[in-house]
């Protein structure tokens, strides 16, 4: 069975950069309170007027094509993680399929949040062992900006999170390089702590109708900061060690770990525990904030760009949020 290969990748950003100063004019917050809190210096947000989730995913596609040395046409199926896609139905691998032309080819949507890339690279690393498909793409992009409660009451997420998409494509490898392994968790207990409610099914007829909601705020992002804090520093450890031990190496063979961008203060909590110098850690979240499923493959797109991934080298994913989910990856690059 030959083993998957990311052979291209690429992202997309929207222009528009939102600085700590500049929220701090639309609520009470400030840049030293971010900074301490979160790492983050500044994110970007679309303009609603051009950018849509499904043009900057085709974007981020066009790169990761080329990079592959594939045309866009040789895809062969489409896997999307988003949990903000252009519609509520259908899902935006649709709609990313349609912009590139890709007709009749399938579309796979996944809601699974920060995890939501390190699942789809899993459900795309299964079809390409099996020989079902040579040239998949899989995306993981956000448009967070356009949800947020940008006032005081949603401080405590409007300052995280940003919009932005990575993409990669997915071959059969021709050698020992290749995913090595992927580990999914999820715990559904947990599924209040950080989710939007609506417009969900939870609700009956009479008050799941837009007309007779007068209180939005369900329609907003709610997050319990601290617990997910807490759970996330353990479980980004735990699993980083499972694909550790899963394929007999140690933390010290890790070349580069690339964690979801969800905090600064957990990246550093991590790579404190497992000891890795600052060279063998890529955080972007300074400039782009959480794009929660887009953030692993931006951060993918750019280290790679910045010649921090090189052949050979053992590169690390590892992801946790909403749900809660968490997930990791080992690739030998
Ligand atoms: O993508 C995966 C999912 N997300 C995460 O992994 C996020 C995990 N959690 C976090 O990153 C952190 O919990 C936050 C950055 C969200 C919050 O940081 P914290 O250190 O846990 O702060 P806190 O929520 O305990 O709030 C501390 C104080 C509160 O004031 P009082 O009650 O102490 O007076 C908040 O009201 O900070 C206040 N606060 C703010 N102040 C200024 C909350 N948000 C802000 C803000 N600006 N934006």
């Amino acid at each position: 069975m030959k083993s998957a290969k990311i052979t291209g990748i690429g992202h997309h950003v929207p222009e528009r950069i939102v600085t700590n100063e500049e929220l701090s004019t639309m609520m009470d917050t400030n840049n030293e309170w971010i900074i301490e809190r979160t790492g983050i210096e500044e994110r970007r947000f679309i303009d609603p007027s051009k950018d849509t989730l499904a043009n900057m995913a085709a974007k981020a596609s066009k790169i990761a094509a080329e990079r592959a040395n594939i045309n866009i046409s040789d895809v062969d199926f489409i896997i999307f993680a988003t949990i903000t896609p252009d519609y509520f139905f259908p899902g935006s691998g649709v709609l990313l399929q349609r912009e590139l032309g890709l007709e009749g080819i399938g579309a796979l949507d996944i809601r699974n949040a920060c995890s939501g890339f390190i699942y789809a690279l899993s459900i795309g690393e299964q079809y390409i062992k099996t020989g079902t498909y040579k040239n998949i793409l899989i995306v993981g992009g956000e448009i967070q900006s356009t949800a947020l409660d940008l006032t005081t009451r949603g401080r405590n997420t409007a300052v995280i999170f940003g919009d932005g998409a990575g993409a990669v494509i997915l071959q059969p490898s021709t050698d020992q390089s290749g995913v090595l392994s992927t580990h999914l968790h999820a715990d559904g207990r947990y599924a209040e702590e950080l989710y939007v409610k609506d417009p969900g099914s939870s609700r009956p007829h009479d008050e799941r109708q837009p007309e007779q909601i007068l209180d939005t705020s369900t329609y907003k992002v709610h997050m319990n900061g601290s617990m997910v804090f807490k759970h996330a520093i353990v479980k980004f450890n735990e699993v980083i060690n499972e694909a550790l031990e899963k394929n007999n190496l140690k933390k010290e063979d890790i070349d580069l770990l690339i964690p979801h961008q969800a905090n600064l203060r957990i990246s550093q909590f991590l790579q404190q525990k497992l000891e890795l110098p600052d060279d063998k850690i890529f955080n972007n979240i300074m400039k782009y904030g959480n794009t929660t499923a887009g953030s692993i493959p931006i951060a993918m797109s750019e280290a790679w760009q910045q010649g921090k991934i090189k052949e050979n080298d053992l590169v690390c994913l590892a992801a946790f949020g909403s749900g809660f989910t968490w997930a990791s990856a080992l690739i030998k690059w």
